[in-house]
């Protein structure tokens, strides 16, 4: 039977809750499928900073690297300086492990209401790659005398060959297994150093894969086709912090950001990868059980994909469905579901779903 070790990492507020929900469901799902999931529970993010002065002890690192994968909730606090969370954990973790790779599906679900109301499952339903370890967020730059008359500060932004290449590959053949369709969402005809580059390694990246129809697209626009023709994408290759905005937009559509799963991928396997939600640590909600755990759970199926564990991440995605279609809904879409109520429907729906019995 295989074991996977995984490191469930609360971070803070609704991650308290929506962590031990979606492992929860996951473990039904190994069960079901013949193989364990060991997992151990952290309890690190800015809470943890609180009494520790860090995000995660000295050697947190090393603890998640002998891990299969990590099982990520989300960190910050309002009492916590909000610059700490992703310089001192996620964009730790993500750059550490070269997850370079922000793997960010959109998909409606049966029995949500898009805000697109017309729109309906086949519309909806594509992949935000977002570039996730360097570009806008590398935080090089400085700030120069803040407080005086002539302060000033700058970011740096920082793309290289080798950076564009790998995502690019890893998009390019991830639209081969879809729709064969890949935007590249881009702003360079503003940045005109970083962005031109990026779509010029990019361009010559589509002539190897020439299966695939490639696009460019602005961001301006591509926001506005968000809204208006969501059907037009398959697989979008964009930057890091675009690829952050965008991805929230992708949640809007979906009904709720309560319900987009992420991974953050190291496709060579050379470390753990780390699957989280695409939203935050929701502190205006926490300890109240009626946060939506589906982005959590969905997560959870991308982890079970990641490690090979297909027919059990189909399953999981089926149980999702089969919640939502149901009517089981968290507040944040409309209903009065509970977090624990809707894991365990999912629960429920992964014992009866006769597809991957
Ligand atoms: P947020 O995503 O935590 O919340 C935005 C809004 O969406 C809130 O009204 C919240 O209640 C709602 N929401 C989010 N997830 C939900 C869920 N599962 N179910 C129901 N409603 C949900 O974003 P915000 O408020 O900007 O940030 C809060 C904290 O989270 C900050 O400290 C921020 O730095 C941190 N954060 C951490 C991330 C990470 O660890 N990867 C990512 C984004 C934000
Ligand atoms: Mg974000």
């Amino acid at each position: 039977m295989n074991t996977y070790r995984i490191a469930a990492v609360h971070g803070d507020g609704i991650g308290h809750e929506i962590v031990p929900a979606g492992m929860k469901v996951l473990h039904a799902a190994a069960q079901k499928h013949g193989f364990t999931l060991e997992s151990e529970t952290f309890l690190w993010g800015a809470g943890y900073y609180q009494e520790h002065g860090d995000f995660l002890p000295e050697n947190g690192l090393e603890i998640m690297k002998s891990f299969d994968a990590v099982y990520f909730g989300a960190v910050g606090l309002p009492e916590v300086d909000d610059t700490l969370p992703f310089k001192l954990f996620t964009n730790l973790v993500r750059t550490a492990f070269k997850q370079y790779v922000n793997y960010r599906p959109v998909k409606l679900f049966d029995g949500i209401e898009s805000p697109l109301r017309s729109k309906t499952q086949s519309d909806i339903d594509f992949v935000i790659i977002r570039e996730n370890n360097e570009g806008e967020f590398v935080q090089t730059g400085r700030q120069l005398y803040p407080d005086n008359p002539e302060g000033m500060a700058c970011d740096t932004t920082i793309m290289t060959r080798a950076g564009i290449e790998r995502v690019a590959h890893y998009a390019f053949k991830l639209a081969q297994k879809r729709r064969k369709s890949l935007t590249n969402v881009t702003k360079s005809n503003t940045l005109i150093h970083t962005l031109a580059y990026w779509d010029r390694i990019i361009a010559e990246v589509a002539e190897q894969y020439p299966d695939v129809a490639y696009k460019k697209m602005y961001v301006d626009a591509a926001s506005a086709n968000f809204v208006l023709h969501p059907e037009y994408f398959d697989v979008i290759l964009t930057t890091n912090m675009i690829g952050d905005i965008l991805s929230d937009l992708g949640g809007a559509i979906m009904g709720s950001l309560g319900l987009g799963g992420s991974g953050n991928l190291n496709p060579e396997g050379t470390f753990p990868s780390m699957f989280e939600p695409i939203h935050g640590s929701a502190p205006d909600i926490a300890g109240l059980n009626i946060a939506n755990p589906v982005g959590q759970i969905w997560s959870g199926a991308i982890m079970l994909e990641h490690l090979g564990e297909t027919a059990a991440a189909q399953d999981v995605m089926y149980a999702i469905n089969q919640v939502t279609a149901s009517g089981n809904l968290t507040k944040d879409m409309g209903g009065n579901a509970t977090t624990d109520d809707i894991a365990n429907r999912a629960i429920d729906a992964l014992a009866v779903n006769p597809v991957n019995a």
